[in-house]
């Protein structure tokens, strides 16, 4: 191949990767979480240029110090009448999430929404219809679907290892945040919620939710949300803002072997139990049972360690390139709200069981 061939190869595969790059994605809402988008999509080969937003001077001057190259603005607007921006990452309080999300995709700009994707079900709904009808992207910022421990825990039940699946408790506790327009199972439970129907690869069929507020009489601060799902299998969820420990753990119970995930263990964030129960055969009496217990090894599976936000934001900026549905689209966001409104239900009476409504979700 001579020289000016190579040049023209290469020349070519340069302006093929730049066809494979966003012209410019925008983040709003630059408070605690979307910090975190703007470095990952200033960090991404697959886009050109990045956009940043924040009704709040202080937090636009905040990024603007950390990446002076992206350009703040401090409505929405003119990011949506940025040409250049094909793609919107949306950080912002809860209550605010359908609007800007509503006018990004009537803007024609495919967005990222994060958990939960809106404050009711017919919200979701209406987010869905609009993205549909464009052709454009639209993904909930379900964290942990992208997160390589919970890839290795859905390889795992998924292999059957642990047998038949008994029940997961998830516990994610902390001292704060504490937030004004959402309870804490809006605020924690999403995650807990998407990870189980990622694990069981299926969604509860009712709930039972009781909490109680210490402070912000409207907002509960802590939370036992209960998941009831077909055949005799549960799921537990307790969420707090007012615990002194950081906990954000899962366990699974086979029927062979068990499981813990610790998402802040610094090492080994799985370990698979080798315990379990077993019924002997033989009993003297009807109704008299003999039970052994297993206690066998632990094993730590090697998890790769990668920031899942970067995954996230990859798996964003390739499905708008791509135009290709994310794995956690718009359904997902409706399927754990229609959860959470249910979990919303059931508060207010007191834990009843509350079955859940998908509608489009199913
Ligand atoms: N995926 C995760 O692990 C994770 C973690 C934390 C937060 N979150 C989610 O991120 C979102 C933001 O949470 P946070 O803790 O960063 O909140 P925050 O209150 O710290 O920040 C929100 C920011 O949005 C700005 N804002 C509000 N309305 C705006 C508007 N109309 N236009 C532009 N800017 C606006 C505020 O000024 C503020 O700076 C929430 O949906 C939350 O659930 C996700």
């Amino acid at each position: 191949m001579t020289s000016s061939a190579a040049l023209s190869d290469n020349g070519s595969h340069a302006a093929a990767l730049r066809e494979r790059r966003l012209r410019g994605a925008g983040v709003v809402g630059l408070g605690y979480w979307g910090p975190n988008w703007v470095r990952n999509l200033q960090n991404s080969a697959m886009c050109d240029h990045v956009a940043a937003c924040d009704v709040d001077p202080v937090r636009r001057h905040h990024i603007k110090k950390l990446y002076p190259m992206a350009a703040a603005y401090e409505g929405i607007e003119p990011m949506l009448a940025d040409q250049s921006i094909e793609a919107v990452i949306i950080a912002t309080p809860v209550h605010t999430h359908w609007e800007l999300a509503r006018r990004c995709l009537v803007a024609g700009k495919s967005v990222l929404v994060e958990k939960p994707l809106a404050s009711s079900t017919a919200q979701c709904a209406e987010l869905i219809e609009i993205a549909e009808a464009r052709g454009l992207v639209l993904m909930v910022g379900h964290t942990f679907e992208y997160s390589a421990s919970v890839a290795k825990l859905c390889d795992i039940v998924n292999s059957g290892e642990l047998g038949e699946i008994f029940y997961i408790s998830s516990i994610r506790t902390n001292l704060g945040l504490i937030q004004k327009d959402i309870n804490v199972v809006w605020d924690l439970a999403p995650h807990d919620i998407s990870i189980i129907v990622a694990l069981l690869g299926r969604a509860p069929e009712s709930v039972n939710c009781q909490g109680r507020s210490h402070y912000n009489p409207a907002v509960e601060d802590v939370a036992m949300l209960t998941m009831n799902f077909s055949g005799n299998l549960i799921a537990f969820a307790h969420v707090s803002w007012l615990d002194p420990n950081k906990i954000r753990r899962i366990t699974v119970v086979g029927s062979r072997k068990m499981l813990i995930y610790d998402d802040i263990a610094l090492q080994e964030p799985i370990r698979i139990y080798d315990k379990g129960v077993s019924v002997l055969p033989y009993y003297d009496t009807f109704g008299e049972f003999h039970f052994s217990y297993r206690y066998g090894d632990i094993l730590a599976p090697r998890v790769a360690e990668t920031e899942p936000l970067k995954i996230e934001t990859e798996h964003f900026l390739q499905c708008v390139l791509d135009k290709r549905r994310p794995r956690s689209d718009g359904f997902a966001g409706l399927r754990v709200v229609s959860v959470l409104e249910a979990a919303d239900e059931s508060l207010r009476r007191h834990g009843a069981m509350v079955p859940v409504r998908y509608g489009a979700a199913r």
